[in-house]
């Protein structure tokens, strides 16, 4: 029997990650099967629904939303990024226990610097939201030597306690949290990342042109929808180097696949079928 893996959520019939797990399975010779399993509306349903497939023998799971919060807690065990993310969106079942990783900050993170060729280090960041995908990559981004992230939010005082909360953790990294109208006089930024769920309701981003640097990286993580408001206004005001999350989504799925399998799938032509024209 193949070994089984599968991503929990609610709802999940949009999941992009069977396929993925697929391609990089037929790519690296890996007998297993990913299925797509939908949790169910409450943290009891995701508990029962992870408890059974464990028992059924599945090896590990990757979790959506709105269950990244519960799947850490469900875990004995989890890396520093996934507790100071306050989610996993990877569990492994191994020797009795479940272990929880957060890949999403980390596939940013490569996606943005091997994929896009722009390098962290030293950079100012402009991280947009400060809700559950901002926290999931905070982080990562200050680990990668940015020199500067600011948290700018619509309401500025989730911005403000996110970035005081893990000051302690950005180790060098300036953190500054503000409300959007802050940015005006808040300089230009060489990466400026769309982490709010606007996008997702199609709404625009109330942001000034001027936070852009020259050669600025625009980067919005929701994937799939093409040119979304926050990009839009980004090329407007002049930006060349757009990107969606589709690479963070595949980067995401080789680390958890690397992590359950011990080998790292290639992931260029996995990023190429999934990618959506940014026009
Ligand atoms: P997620 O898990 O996707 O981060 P969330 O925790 O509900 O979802 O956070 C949504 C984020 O998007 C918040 O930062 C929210 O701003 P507020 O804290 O002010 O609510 C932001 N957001 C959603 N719609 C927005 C919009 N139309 N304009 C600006 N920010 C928006």
């Amino acid at each position: 029997m193949s070994d089984r893996y599968a991503v929990l959520g609610h709802p999940i019939g949009h999941s992009r990650s069977p396929q993925i797990h697929r391609w990089f399975a037929a790519a690296t010779g890996q007998d297993l099967r990913y299925d797509a399993l939908d949790a169910g509306s409450d943290v009891p349903s995701f508990l029962r629904t992870l408890v059974e497939f464990r028992a059924a023998g599945g090896l590990g799971v990757n979790v959506t939303l709105p269950y990244k919060l519960a799947a850490l807690q469900a875990a004995d065990g989890a890396s520093e990024g996934a507790r100071l993310a306050g989610a996993a969106n990877t569990l492994k079942f191994e020797d009795g226990r479940i272990e929880a990783r957060n890949t999403d900050g980390v596939g940013l993170v490569r996606d943005i610097e091997t994929n896009c060729h722009v390098a962290l280090n030293g950079r100012r960041v402009l991280l947009l939201g400060a809700g559950g995908a901002a926290r999931g990559v905070l982080l990562p981004l200050a680990w990668a030597g940015a020199r500067c992230i600011v948290v700018a939010n619509r309401t500025a005082e989730k911005a403000q306690a996110l970035a005081s909360e893990l000051v302690p953790h950005a180790e060098g990294t300036v953190l500054d949290g503000m409300g959007l109208d802050g940015l005006a006089g808040a300089g230009v930024f060489d990466v400026v990342i769309n982490a709010t769920s606007a996008s997702l309701s199609g709404a625009a981003l109330d942001i000034s042109a001027g936070v852009f640097a020259a050669d600025a990286l625009a980067y919005d993580l929701v994937y799939g929808q093409g040119l979304t408001p926050f990009l839009r206004s980004a090329r407007d005001a002049g930006v060349r180097h757009l990107a969606d999350g589709t690479g963070m989504l595949v980067e995401q799925a080789a680390d958890a696949f690397a992590w359950w399998r011990g080998v790292r799938p290639e992931t260029a032509t996995v990023r190429a079928r999934l990618a959506v024209p940014l026009e």
